[in-house]
């Protein structure tokens, strides 16, 4: 059979390898073919946020405590009130990150963070508690952002608890001369395996460069700097071309 001039295939559902394996390489052409990568942009600023917001591109925010404080965003009521800011300048996703390390801790600032606004996903550390309120969160449909990565099995173990997104930090790891791409590799190959829905969102972006490696590696999802989406907008022969252009324009005019 044909949907859109591609071949669909029926399986039967046999517990055989085969089977198997030809479930795996049609979910592959799916999520190729409709899902597009998402551009998140990593601060707690508001005018980066709302200019990130007014290029067209952005899909959602990703705070941590290190940005909230870098934008001297302390005490809860401001922070309750910062992240309510950001949810009304952006329409996606907006990751707000839990302070407690105990699963009643973790649930409690989850459940309260997540009641703010539908956009608001719980950010929660790799840890063991950490997971464990993943499963809470997933299973009360509470959407879940799982950070502090750093390696393949730990991706693996967000996934298994119903992540909606896990964040290998890839930046924090060429800082110890660790391929932090590679990881990204890994984390792919994992999850197409066995068509794991939580989404790989590359985090700790510090370039430009990052951001092009981790699109040719199928990362869902990015988040970085204004600078290093801004970055993607940039060639010399652009603006050469474009001074030229302009320049025989008003030769004739
Ligand atoms: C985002 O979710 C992460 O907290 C962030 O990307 C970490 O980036 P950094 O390694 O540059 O601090």
């Amino acid at each position: 059979m044909f949907i859109n001039d591609r071949k669909i295939l029926f399986i039967p559902l046999k517990k055989d390898r085969t089977s198997k394996y030809l479930c795996t390489i049609l979910h592959k052409e799916v999520t190729t073919k409709y899902i597009q990568m998402k551009f998140f942009i990593d601060t707690a600023n508001l005018d980066q946020i709302q200019e990130a917001q007014a290029l067209g591109i952005l899909d959602g925010v990703t705070t941590n405590p290190s940005l909230m404080a870098k934008e001297g965003i302390t005490g809860q009521p401001n922070i309750i009130n910062h992240y309510k800011a950001i949810c009304e300048l952006v329409e996606g996703d907006v990751s707000a990150e839990v302070i407690a390390t105990d699963f009643d801790g973790m649930v409690k600032e989850g459940e309260a963070l997540a009641a703010l606004n539908p956009q608001i996903v719980v950010k929660l550390p790799m840890i063991k508690d950490g997971i464990k309120a993943c499963k809470y969160f997933s299973s009360k449909g509470i959407k879940t952002n799982v950070t502090l990565v750093f390696s393949a099995g730990q991706a693996l173990l967000a996934a298994k608890a119903g992540a909606t997104y896990v964040s290998p930090f890839i930046g924090r790891l060429d800082d110890i001369s660790t391929d932090g791409l590679n990881l990204i590799s890994e984390i792919r190959l994992i999850y197409d395996n066995y068509g794991f829905e939580t989404q790989i969102l590359a985090a700790s972006v510090r370039h430009t460069m990052h951001i092009i490696d981790c699109a040719k590696l199928g990362s869902d999802v990015m988040t970085g700097p204004l600078s290093a989406i801004e970055g993607l907008l940039k060639h010399p022969l652009t603006d050469i071309g474009l001074a030229k252009f302009l320049a025989d324009y008003k030769k004739g005019n």
